[in-house]
């Protein structure tokens, strides 16, 4: 999945070029930037490409995720219910506005279950927040539904889901904002950067002041003299950001295509297994093919057939035991391991209910995650790759079903 995988001279290109420059800062140095702004084109070719009015560049994912809530006025107070199915940034983001994490149940997607949130809402619910897990979106429409009913945000955790789509829609422009992470393990990366679409023009604004130290910017005169909106801090991606992402972008679909085409080719070699189902998604057609998720019928299952995959010379994670994605595994959210004497939102005055986060409270989650067996793509596999997996598939599923 890492676009790592497919840099090469252009990536080498755009880098030397702003070094050769010497502006790396994205705002600022008017004179000697030759009317180059590398974050700023960037920026708008993000928003071309998936439908959305306005772009913002940060430092990473957790930053855009943070930015966009701060600038969304989240704070002590507030509950976010999102999945306990994620990367821990997602909590982090919450958490660090000083509001709550609430978790409810993931369903056969591996992504927030619409059923799970209605009884979670309470007069201090502010959104809810799927999360598009392994570059497929979650079934937004339920969600929608119930945002619009009781008042409610809709966002996503994109993250991990740039390219994806649902229901023809990118993920990231279905909710209030849509945050994507370009870490080095991502489908397109600069190293650590993040990008944050949305159509709100306030919001932009605020999210654009927030995560520089709230500067009004305006290149047309000197950055120590331009105002400043609001008090912020800095999350700004620098012009090798910037030049590294337009080079990446263009090579987005060519990799969702070969994964896709890795995809298909693993699950047409491996046929119809009774017993062996498919991640339920909601857009299947959508999917970036990312990982390739099988459901087994029951937990026991699932490890018989880990185990035969190992033999067969392909390993395959069961998602229980996931450490990065998985709420049950985080000592320090169950904790509030914090450095600071007053812990909001875990100590907070504005907090009337602090969840406990124990490892037994998402039992349907539990027991799908334990049923699973997981395959991650890249996105330069040859054919004898694929012929392994699908070995090690059929390996499994004949030791498991
Ligand atoms: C679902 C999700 N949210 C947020 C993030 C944070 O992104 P970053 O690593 O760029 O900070 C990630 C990163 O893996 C993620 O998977």
């Amino acid at each position: 999945m890492p676009g790592f995988e497919l840099f090469d001279q252009q990536e080498i290109d755009a880098l030397a070029e702003v070094i050769r420059s010497k502006v790396v800062h994205r705002y600022w140095f008017q004179g000697m930037r030759n009317g180059v702004w590398k974050v700023e084109e960037f920026e708008k070719a993000v928003a071309d490409k998936f439908g959305s009015k306005h772009c913002l560049a940060v430092s990473s994912g957790s930053a855009a995720l943070y930015v966009a809530l701060k600038a969304l006025g989240i704070g002590p107070g507030d509950e976010i219910i999102t999945s306990p199915f994620t990367f821990i940034a997602t909590m982090e983001s919450i958490l660090e506005c000083g509001a709550v994490p609430v978790l409810a149940e993931v369903d056969e997607s591996l992504t927030l279950d619409p059923n799970s949130v209605e009884e979670l809402i309470t007069e201090r619910t502010k959104a809810i927040m799927p999360v598009h897990m392994f570059g497929a979106t979650a079934d937004m429409d339920p969600f929608k539904t119930i945002c619009d009913e009781y008042g409610l945000f809709l966002l996503e955790d994109s993250c991990q889901a740039m390219g994806a789509k649902y229901k023809g829609r990118y993920a990231g422009t279905i909710g209030k904002f849509g945050p994507y992470s370009l870490d080095p393990v991502k489908i397109v990366t600069v190293g650590e950067g993040g990008l944050i679409v949305t159509d709100d023009e306030d919001l932009y604004h605020k999210m654009e002041y927030y995560h520089d130290h709230g500067h009004i910017h305006d290149n047309s005169i000197e950055r120590g003299a331009e105002g400043k909106a609001c008090l912020g801090f800095n999350f700004r991606m620098s012009e090798l950001g910037g030049a590294m992402g337009l080079v990446q972008l263009g090579k987005l679909d060519m990799a969702i295509e070969k994964m896709k085409e890795s995809k298909k080719k693993i699950l047409e070699g491996i046929g119809n297994v009774d017993g062996l189902a498919l991640r339920a998604l909601a857009d299947r057609e959508g999917d970036t093919a990312t990982q390739t998720v099988f459901l087994l019928p029951t937990a026991e299952a699932a490890r018989k057939f880990q185990k035969a995959s190992k033999e067969a010379g392909v390993p395959c994670g069961n998602l229980s035991d996931n450490t990065w994605h998985y709420a049950r595994h985080w000592a320090t959210l169950r904790e509030g391991t914090m450095f600071s004497r007053l812990r909001c939102p875990y100590d907070c005055p504005y907090v009337e209910e602090m969840p406990t986060y124990r490892p037994v409270e998402w039992p349907q989650t539990h027991a799908i995650l334990s049923r699973t067996a997981v395959y991650g793509m890249d996105i330069l596999m040859d054919d004898s790759r694929i012929e392994k997996i699908v070995n090690a598939v059929q390996a499994g599923a004949k030791a498991a079903l």
